[in-house]
């Protein structure tokens, strides 16, 4: 064992550490109803959350006197062991707290300011605010059935590829919307073809990748569609330069306001947001929407994470809360970044250290604050909707180490709800495939003004 794990101090810090990772995976979103089958009353769900936070907050200032003799040191303990029992008691009570305003509330409680308050979850604004059509119900209800399909998956071991909560996002947009064609940028073996193929059985698919999903039947498990258009191998053509003028003459489309366009491809996003606008698409979904920071490019979170919107905007002073936030947080979250990773020279935060990263990041281009906040406007103004999927389930139950929740909006399936995570299925999944959560966006766009 560590030698410093001995310490009470240490073990008291550690156990706070605990309590925040927990805690800190209730998320601030309200756009979702919160409502399912058990969740009786809002009211003491929003008593015993505080109950816990109070807790969590006086272990940590347990933590600061536990320098002390003996006698103060059982004391400490006890205390702390009386404190998990009643943490433990309530755990189930670890709820989400849906109101935006709470956020200020968490950061305000005792001056030591939470996770919450110094990162947040920073989204993009939309034009007239309008959102999803589905609630938390819908989702839920999804995920219900879907976890059985997800079951019978022809690839495995999607590694590089969607695993679960994509997989679910992914099928769950494309049941709703229902579009009369899909397209989707970036197949791989073909997983998320295939995902495609469960929601919308008779639904013309094209997909184009340098790579035909084919090649990958001679090492193993690949799917290859009856029903898919492949623009692959040697008939590649990048989504940028397909005519689709053309193509949707070929397919008898005259309307390509009712085709789902799936981007997976991790190209600058900016740049396909513009492609899909000149082409007339208007239902987007982007795998993998890097947080700040991270990633091979420029993403939609990276573009709207702006200081004029809560929970976005950064800055790169290291004697500050949000410095001290981070450093914490990356010993529980591989993905999780501090003030280190995030800021490059001058102190450019925005993208990735200031760069605008593309094509899994071979193309890289560093851009000024100013061109940054302009892509985040100019991106304001062609969206209708905005809307991240939120991860299926929280962190104590999937068991997932990977996206830090204090970035991420509130999971469909709340941590400490249990037996909901069991009764709907996911319990039979390995915890591997809720590994790959990157906030994948849907987006809506404007129609485009001709
Ligand atoms: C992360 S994988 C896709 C995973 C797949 N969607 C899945 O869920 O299993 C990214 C894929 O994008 C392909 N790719 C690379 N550049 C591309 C481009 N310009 N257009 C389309 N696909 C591209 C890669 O060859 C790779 O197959």
């Amino acid at each position: 064992m560590h030698a410093l794990a001995h310490s009470p101090k240490n073990a008291i810090t550690a156990t706070t550490k605990m309590l925040d990772r927990v805690l800190s995976s209730r998320r601030v979103t309200s756009h979702l109803d919160d409502s399912d089958t058990d969740a009786s009353a809002d009211d003491s769900k929003t008593k015993k959350q505080n109950l816990s936070l109070l807790a969590s907050n006086y272990l940590s200032r347990l933590s600061h006197f536990c320098f002390c003799p003996t006698a103060s040191l059982l004391l400490c303990l006890l205390l702390a062991i009386v404190l998990i029992t009643s943490l433990a008691f309530h755990s189930r009570s670890f709820v989400c707290v849906s109101d935006p305003g709470s956020r200020v509330g968490f950061f305000g409680l005792d001056g030591l300011g939470s996770d919450f308050g110094s990162l947040g979850v920073p989204w993009c604004r939309s034009k007239h605010g309008k959102t999803v059509q589905w609630t938390s119900k819908d989702l839920l209800k999804g995920l219900e059935e879907f976890v059985s399909i997800y079951e019978t998956r022809p690839i495995k071991n999607n590694i590089y590829g969607m695993g679960f909560d994509h997989s679910f996002g992914l099928w769950f947009i494309a049941k709703w919307l229902k579009p009369v064609l899909m397209i989707e940028s970036g197949v791989f073996k073909g997983h998320s073809t295939w995902v495609l193929r469960q929601a919308m059985p008779d639904t013309p698919i094209i997909s184009l990748s340098p790579r035909h999903p084919g090649k990958y039947l001679k090492k193993g498990p690949a799917y290859v569609d009856g029903n898919c258009t492949y623009f692959a191998g040697k008939d590649f053509v990048d989504f940028g330069n397909v005519d689709w003028k053309s193509v949707m003459n070929k397919h008898g489309i005259t309307d390509t306001s009712r085709i789902l366009i799936f981007f997976d491809d991790h190209q600058n996003e900016l740049k396909r947001v513009k492609q899909a606008l000149n082409a007339g698409f208007r239902h987007l979904v982007f795998e993998d929407n890097y947080d700040t920071g991270t990633g091979d490019h420029y993403s939609l979170r990276q573009i709207c994470d702006q200081s004029y919107i809560r929970g976005g905007g950064h800055s790169c002073f290291r004697d500050s809360d949000e410095a001290r936030v981070r450093s914490k947080r990356k010993l529980f979250w591989e993905k999780a970044v501090d003030i280190d990773e995030l800021c490059g020279p001058n102190e450019a935060w925005w993208g990735v250290r200031g760069w605008m990263r593309d094509n899994f990041n071979h193309s890289n281009k560093p851009i000024s604050y100013a061109e940054h906040f302009q892509n985040s406007r100019f991106i304001e103004s062609t969206l209708d909707v905005y809307w991240e999927l939120p991860p299926v389930a929280g962190p104590s139950l999937t068991h997932q180490t990977r996206y830090d929740p204090a970035r991420a909006t509130s999971p469909i399936v709340e941590d400490g709800r249990y037996g909901l995570f069991q009764r709907l299925g996911l319990g039979r999944l390995e915890a591997s495939v809720f590994n790959g959560y990157t906030q994948m966006v849907y987006i809506e766009i404007s129609e485009r003004e001709s």
